[in-house]
């Protein structure tokens, strides 16, 4: 089932027309689906059944407490990159058992923020992070859990801001270096070694290059269990892609199946970190347009959501099917579809065919990931609400900002 679907020409969230969320909750406004958050996490736990493994959701590519909340009743872990986000897990009820923190800045507080919590693993991206985290864990008496974020140099096909394992990616360490580094980890005070970890990119649609760093990545492991560093888990990353607009994607089962063939037989546990995967289809953006301009060149639909509320197309040229909430037969023009926001860079969609009138409602479609969480307050825009539908049930999860709480922190001069 499309739980986004148009029923007597209105489209729909699950049960609940959006004209009604616009009336109840204004726009811009993100609208969520709670079956496809939960059946995305479930399809991810079935294709993985049978073998020891935990999912661990990446925060960042939504970080709702609501939605953190559900994926933690639903069993997941964590995977989080600031102790911003650990702050978020730890309140929206997740367990520190099951986060593993990843990014190559860690601070030394976050460091001690984490190491407080009792996280499962830290995943190290160099060199000089290792050193920074013995000494942190131990002024504080403990010792640090750690996997070694691997660099395994294969090319993940993706969109290059979103590539992360190549050799010139600033992530993680390069493959080369990793022994040399588990053997100095080793021998740290207050290191405990647990795991290995990659992440080669994201929005992959071909699992071949993760099937690929599966395996470089065991090739390590075994040279690592021959000096008698025995890992007890093996952290795959994220990546996985969605259908923005025609891409051939693979099912969760297909994506896994090839990666799951190269660990066969294997006793470590397994660890995943899906964002975008989890979230990307369950959320559109709600927008008003607020004015038509027929220009000689182009046309435009001038809407009330702009690049602060869903930055993707600005900063990837990425794509976002726009959909009208209702279906018109009126007369279609192409449309730019932009924000108010004072830059050329401010589109939402390029050459649209739409049948539209000021005052129609849009859906920004796949808009679930990296949407809000990229979100900024630029021109002092207030960030959009935040609703779950659930059935015919609307929950509001994060109230539109307010104008004054954006100024709220700042002084004037004496
Ligand atoms: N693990 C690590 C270490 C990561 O860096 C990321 C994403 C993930 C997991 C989750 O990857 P996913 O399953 O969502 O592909 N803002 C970009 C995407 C940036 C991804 C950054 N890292 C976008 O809107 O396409």
């Amino acid at each position: 089932m499309n739980p986004f679907s148009y029923r007597d020409g209105i489209l729909h969230a699950e049960a609940v027309p959006l004209p009604q969320i616009a009336a109840d909750h204004g726009t811009p406004c993100y609208v969520y689906s709670r079956t496809v958050l939960q059946s995305r996490f479930d399809e991810f736990r079935r294709a993985l059944a049978g073998r020891d493994a935990l999912v661990c959701y990446a925060v960042k590519a939504n970080s709702n407490l609501a939605i953190l909340n559900l994926f933690a009743r639903a069993g997941a872990g964590f995977d989080i990159v600031s102790g911003g986000e650990l702050a978020r897990v730890l309140a929206a009820g997740g367990d520190p058992a099951k986060v593993v923190f990843s990014g190559v800045g860690k601070t030394a507080d976050e460091m001690r923020e984490a190491l407080a919590a009792g996280i499962l693993c830290f995943n190290v991206e160099s060199a000089a992070e290792l050193e920074r985290l013995d000494q942190v864990a131990g002024s504080l008496g403990r010792r640090a859990p750690v996997s070694l974020r691997v660099n395994p140099d294969v090319d993940p096909k993706t969109h290059p801001y979103i590539a992360t394992g190549l050799k010139s990616a600033k992530f993680g360490i390069p493959f080369e270096e990793a022994l040399p580094l588990y053997r100095r980890a080793r021998a740290l005070p207050h290191i405990d070694v647990h795991g290995i970890d990659c992440h080669i990119g994201s929005q992959l649609l071909d699992p071949a290059p993760a099937a690929e760093a599966a395996a470089k990545l065991l090739g390590l492991v075994d040279a690592l269990a021959a000096e008698g560093i025995a890992l007890s888990h093996i952290d795959l990353g994220g990546g996985m892609g969605i259908r923005y607009r025609d891409e051939a994607v693979p099912s969760t089962a297909e994506y896994l199946a090839p990666l799951l063939a190269v660990l066969a037989g294997r006793k470590e546990r397994l660890l995943f970190e899906p964002g975008r995967s989890l979230v990307g289809n369950a959320g559109v953006l709600l927008t008003r347009i607020e004015y038509l301009k027929h220009g000689e060149a182009k046309n435009f639909a001038v809407v009330d959501a702009a690049m602060n509320d869903l930055m993707r197309p600005a900063l990837y040229d990425a794509w976002h099917d726009i959909l009208p909430v209702a279906q018109a037969a009126g007369a279609a023009a192409e449309y730019e579809i932009v924000g108010p926001v004072c830059e050329s860079g401010d589109f939402l969609g390029h050459a649209r065919r739409l049948a539209v009138a000021p005052g129609d409602l849009l859906a920004v479609m796949s808009a679930g990931a990296y949407g809000m969480a990229m979100s900024s307050n630029y021109n002092t825009r207030p960030r959009a609400a935040e609703v779950i539908v659930d059935g015919s049930r609307v929950h509001l999860v994060r109230e539109r900002e307010r104008v004054g709480q954006l100024f709220a922190g700042e002084r004037v001069l004496l």
